[in-house]
């Protein structure tokens, strides 16, 4: 059997991922293959649990090694369980976040090593790489606006706007060093606007 194909959704805060991503699996779905809907952190019980720990202010400073190893931690937990299963069932894995973010949010925003990254991406991972990543792109003042807007800030929310500009310039550089995978979507655009860039990605990736 052909395997699935493993497509990620990545971005700043509060840049519509959410609202697309049931637009996305729908036509892929309408494409004929199956799909399986998932995010990071979380994705497992387990994983879900860590994705707690990581997200929920606290009193406790999260050492920045720390928060690097419970994001790997839930990751092998997700790939394992989930991912990889499902991918060799032939069943598309469409997932809301992975390593890209490790890169911009704990590369990028915290400073850590992209080598550091990189040697638990190898170990983890093995040769699990997407396929496809769609990265919505938006500045980083109007994408906080729409965040706050929503919800209580969550631990990453509260970081100050000059970690999201490196978060920011971190994702964009990841995209630039690789074009054959990433598709970068302008979501500070209309909805409308935003939905047909995806679908133009998506039915252009599906066609290959
Ligand atoms: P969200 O998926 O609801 O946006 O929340 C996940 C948060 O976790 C978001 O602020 C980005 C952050 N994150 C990392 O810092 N590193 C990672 O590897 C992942 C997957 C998420």
């Amino acid at each position: 059997m052909e395997k699935g194909l493993f497509i990620t959704l990545e971005g700043g805060e509060g840049a519509g991922k959410s609202t697309c991503i049931p637009l996305v699996e729908e036509q892929i779905r309408r494409a004929g293959h199956d799909v399986m809907l998932t995010r990071e952190p979380g994705g497992t019980e387990l994983a879900e649990r860590i994705r707690e720990l990581l997200l929920t202010p606290g009193d406790t400073k999260i050492h920045d090694d720390t928060e690097l190893l419970l994001m790997f931690a839930a990751r092998a937990q997700h790939i394992n369980e989930k991912i990889l299963p499902a991918l060799q069932q032939g069943i598309f894995v469409l997932c809301d976040r992975f390593t890209d973010a490790t890169y911009a949010y704990q590369g990028g925003g915290r400073g850590i090593a992209k080598e550091r990254i990189a040697q638990l991406e190898q170990w983890v991972q093995g040769d699990l790489r997407p396929d496809l990543t769609l990265l919505f792109d938006i500045p980083v003042e109007t994408g906080l606006a729409r965040a706050n807007n929503r919800s209580e800030p969550d631990r990453f929310e509260q970081e100050e706007a000059a970690f999201f500009d490196r978060v920011r310039s971190a994702y964009l550089a990841a995209a630039n060093a690789e074009p054959q995978r990433f598709r970068v979507i302008d979501a500070s655009q209309p909805l409308d606007a935003v939905t047909a860039q995806l679908s133009g990605a998506i039915s252009a990736f599906l066609e290959q």
